[in-house]
């Protein structure tokens, strides 16, 4: 081994919430840190999360808002650092922060604030972040012998914070996934998640005039309901509640949508039809759903738009049933590109619960995306990044 080459503790590849916040704990236990990333700037995906404002964390964070094959694996690291562990980091910055809904918690000015306050942690902690650095080739031989455009690095202990396959064109790659295999590690099948969906021809014509349209919603798929805001776009649908959904959907399978989960509009329009005849389909359905909706569920449901008194009390009972019980059948998603996570990856059955190190290859550690563990909507994957992040860092 040449004495030339740069040697650390540990070598965290990926400069992303996960990496920096690996990178930071174990230089604050004062391990030499060197966390690598090809990319011009750190914490790409943080800055632009949560429309810049970045949803760091969930109030609400528990096992049970992941998914992974082993629904138990993430219980010990998030109840080692917790959504308060990372709050108190946020407020030991004085970073003003606010609850939006759901106990998602979002930075009050920017996004850029969590990114540098890691940078300002790793600083303080004499960890080094190398950035614009491709790693061309990893091998084990008693250390860790890292190959990249910059040079050679060398450690003892490698973690692999690469992140998942989403937004390409924010620096994903498969690397993290290609390393796990390397060290004989069994992937779980990737595929994109918290995504859009996009529609069949016919259905994408009916709605193209709705992009824009959003309106609160139950929406369900394989029996998982999220009741959320669904938003109607120029290539099909999307809103919390499709994001949220689309983690549970497979290709093939319907979605089922309450469009007025807060009213019985069967009984509503029954005692409309009393109190106001004259009223008509379109107008009394518009005053709980967005009008242009309401014309193109009318035209697709064929329901008579007449005015109420002229409805028989079975055409109320179709109506009821196609708004409590819309269904709709996506075409697929779209997909890494616009997707926020993969689901999938290393296989959590493979990695310690209580360090992410490997227990098939001695100081290798894989955190954050990278593994079989994915979030819902809300924080919940910043905080997975952040409480796995931690653990690794105390262990390495
Ligand atoms: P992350 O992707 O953050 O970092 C991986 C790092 O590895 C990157 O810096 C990348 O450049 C680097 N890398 C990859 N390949 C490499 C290679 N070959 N060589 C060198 N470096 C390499 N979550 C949440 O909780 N709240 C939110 O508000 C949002 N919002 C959001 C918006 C959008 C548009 C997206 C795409 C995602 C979100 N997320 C989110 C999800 C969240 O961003 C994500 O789960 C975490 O960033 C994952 O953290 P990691 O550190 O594991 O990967």
């Amino acid at each position: 081994m040449s004495t030339a080459e740069p040697t650390y503790d540990v070598i965290v590849i990926g400069a992303g919430a996960a990496g920096l916040m690996c990178g930071l704990t174990a230089g604050q236990r004062n391990k030499r840190v060197l966390v690598l990333d090809h990319a011009k700037q750190a914490g790409k995906k943080i800055l632009i999360s949560g429309g810049g404002r970045c949803n760091f964390t969930n109030m609400h964070t528990s096992p049970e808002q992941f998914l992974s094959q082993n629904p138990h694996f993430c219980k010990s690291a998030l109840s080692r650092y917790t959504q308060w562990d990372f709050l108190a980091m946020v407020e030991k910055h004085q970073i003003a922060w606010h609850e939006k809904t759901l106990g998602q918690l979002f930075c009050d000015d920017s996004a850029k604030d969590i990114v540098a306050m890691l940078m300002h942690e790793c600083k303080a902690a004499g960890t080094r972040v190398q950035l614009r650095t491709e790693i061309l080739s990893v091998r084990y031989t008693a250390q860790y012998h890292v190959d990249t455009s910059e040079g050679m690095y060398i450690a003892d202990k490698l973690v692999v914070a690469c992140g998942g396959l989403s937004m390409p064109k924010l620096g994903a790659t498969p690397l993290g996934y290609q390393l796990a295999k390397q060290f004989n590690h069994t992937i779980v099948p990737v595929r994109a998640g918290l995504v859009p969906f996009t529609l069949h021809d016919h259905d994408k014509a009916s709605f193209a005039e709705l992009t824009g349209v959003a309106t609160d919603v139950v929406a369900e798929a394989n029996h998982v309901q999220f009741k959320e805001a669904m938003l109607f776009t120029h290539r099909g649908l999307s809103g919390p509640a499709m994001l949220q959904i689309s983690s549970f959907w497979e290709p093939g399978d319907n979605i089922n949508v309450n469009l007025l989960p807060n009213e019985r509009i069967g009984e509503r329009l029954r005692s409309m039809r009393a109190e106001q005849p004259k009223l008509s389909l379109a107008n009394a359905l518009s005053r709980w759903l967005p009008k242009r909706l309401v014309q193109v569920l009318i035209e697709r449901g064929q329901w008579p738009n007449k005015n109420l008194a002229d409805l028989s009390n079975q055409a109320i009972d179709t109506i009821d049933r196609d708004i409590h019980g819309w269904v709709i059948k996506p075409n697929g998603t779209e997909g890494y590109r616009t997707a926020e996570v993969t689901l999938g990856g290393v296989n959590v059955d493979e990695v310690s619960s209580k360090t992410m190190e490997s227990l098939k290859q001695p100081g290798l550690y894989f955190i954050g995306e990278v593994l079989d563990v994915t979030g819902w909507l809300g924080g919940y994957n910043f905080q997975w990044a952040w409480s796995s992040g931690w653990v690794a860092g105390q262990s390495v």
